[in-house]
């Protein structure tokens, strides 16, 4: 992870937000080459999801919703997590991560969590865990912390208004608390902690606009935001991130078939794009993983440095989400199968409210696991008979920042000059291309296997009188000669995604 973290900020793939103003904890800004990666990820799940097939239709939702869709989704009142505060250490996280630790045990740790710290006993409560960072077992109860970022819609002042309303009436600070939260609710929003509500408000509009007829999904993919009480492992869990979630609409009694078939076709995705697939698994929930809405679900889990860990979830959500909102608007959200026979009457034509297959994946989560997976170091030996290493990004082509880097061997000679016009054509076929005549070509080419750019077409002397270049390959660092037309339909072909 030091490793890779190390080469996003040295070669622009990921800064840390506000760097010079001494960044922001767990907010990240991509760089130049980092928004290239991302957006290949997103364009290779959206051409899976949508292009490459005729039951998927894609929508793009605005990220505050009305704030009833959170209530109605059960997000206000559960998407909570429990905070806990060590009163050892200081350390604040969360009681459902931490260590487990059997009740009534005596467990040993240092007095303030510091290593030169006394050395301390205590028992472990009713809670049956210590502190992740220090062990101790004293630790504050636990309270609710709700993920959801508020915020006000509107030119209002929540404050304001708070403080007329108390004005001379003598309340403690539950009844504040209490009516704190009555001034604010008048022009409150959230900013959304998942893209999969609005498939499911906009279920109708979309079924109705495109006559899509069950199974049918709508898939989406932006931005959404958790106010999580532990950021960890660089990018993998923040507060900003990004997702690619698709509601798969489905007859009812079908969802065992369309999971395994949506668990299948996830785990295919991944692995296409892999250098290692064995480090993709999939992982069914255990009973008390699941939410009470869900009868079955999946975990794509990837093997990041510290262990197994999830990338996406793939749930059956049963007809929960369109029920409760269907029920807390008056909204029909349900669908009519005129073929279908109504199970409960006999009659033809049967109407229900669908089931809902979501396979629900993090992209910028996705941007990590391929850098992890591409990540490569190789022994070799330079001219001068030393050891080195040649650091490699074996990104799948199609998800390369840059495709081909086109090198004039020298600054001079016409060669700059026919780099441009080869860098010209690459473009005009759809690549993005870096046209770079800085420092030897090796360190060129040492540059380019580090940000995974998979070809270099170099120039040199010979180009010039029979228009051929060199085409070197990032894996295995071969060069073969050959036309520039070869060339490039080489470079294209290799670019096609799996
Ligand atoms: N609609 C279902 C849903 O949102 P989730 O498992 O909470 O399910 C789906 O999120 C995916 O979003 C996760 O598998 C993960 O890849 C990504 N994700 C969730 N929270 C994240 C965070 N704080 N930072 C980065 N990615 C996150």
């Amino acid at each position: 992870m030091t490793k890779i973290v190390s080469l996003c900020k040295r070669r622009g793939f990921v800064f840390q937000s506000s760097e010079i103003y001494g960044g922001l904890k767990s907010a990240y800004d991509y760089g130049p080459l980092g928004v290239e990666l991302k957006r290949n990820i997103a364009a290779a799940w959206w051409r899976s999801m949508v292009y490459e097939r005729d039951d998927i239709v894609g929508i793009d939702a605005s990220i505050i919703m009305h704030p009833k869709v959170w209530e109605t989704s059960g997000h206000v009142a559960g998407f909570s997590d429990p905070l806990v505060d060590c009163l050892n250490c200081k350390e604040r996280f969360r009681g459902d991560k931490a260590p487990r630790a059997e009740v009534g045990s005596e467990v040993v740790f240092q007095e303030g969590g510091k290593a030169s710290g006394k050395k301390l006993k205590g028992t472990v409560g009713a809670c049956g865990y210590v502190c992740p960072v220090c062990g101790s077992p004293n630790l504050s109860d636990e309270r609710q912390f709700n993920g959801m970022f508020r915020t006000t819609l509107g030119p209002v002042d929540p404050l304001a208004d708070f403080f007329k309303e108390i004005k001379d009436k003598n309340l403690d600070e539950r009844e504040m608390r209490a009516q704190y939260e009555e001034c604010l609710k008048r022009s409150l929003v959230y900013l959304r902690p998942e893209t999969a509500q609005a498939m499911f408000v906009q279920f109708l509009n979309v079924q109705q606009t495109t006559s899509m007829k069950v199974p049918f999904g709508i898939a989406q993919q932006g931005k959404s935001f958790r106010n999580e009480i532990v950021v960890e492992h660089f990018i993998f869990r923040s507060c900003e991130f990004e997702q690619m979630e698709m509601e798969f609409f489905i007859e009812p009694g079908t969802q065992d078939h369309w999971l395994k078939y949506w668990t299948d076709e996830r785990m295919a995705w991944y692995r296409k794009y892999a250098n290692t697939p064995a480090n993709f698994r999939l992982r069914q929930h255990e009973d008390n993983e699941l939410a009470h809405y869900s009868d079955d679900c999946y975990d794509v889990e990837y093997l990041y440095p510290w262990g197994w860990g999830e990338l996406e979830g793939i749930a059956s959500r049963t007809d929960y989400d369109l029920k409760r909102h269907g029920a807390a608007t008056g909204s029909k959200l349900s669908y009519f199968d005129q073929n279908k026979t109504d199970p409960e009457t006999g009659k033809p034509g049967w109407r229900y409210v669908p089931y809902v297959i979501e396979p629900a994946a993090g992209l910028t989560r996705t941007v990590l696991a391929m850098l992890l997976d591409a990540y490569h170091e190789e022994k070799s030996v330079d001219a001068n008979g030393q050891e080195k290493i040649r650091v490699l990004l074996k990104l799948h082509p199609a998800l390369a920042p840059i495709k081909v880097a086109v090198l004039p061997l020298v600054k001079k000679d016409g060669q700059p000059e026919k780099a441009e016009a080869i860098a010209k054509e690459l473009r005009r076929a759809g690549l993005n291309v870096a046209c770079d005549d800085a420092q030897s070509i090796g360190k060129r080419y040492a540059k380019h296997d580090e940000v995974g750019t998979p070809f270099c077409i170099t120039i040199d002397t010979q180009t010039l009188d029979d228009q051929t270049v060199t085409l070197r390959d990032r894996d295995t660092a071969q060069q073969e000669r050959l036309t520039i037309p070869a060339a490039i339909a080489k470079v294209v072909e290799a670019c096609r995604h799996p």
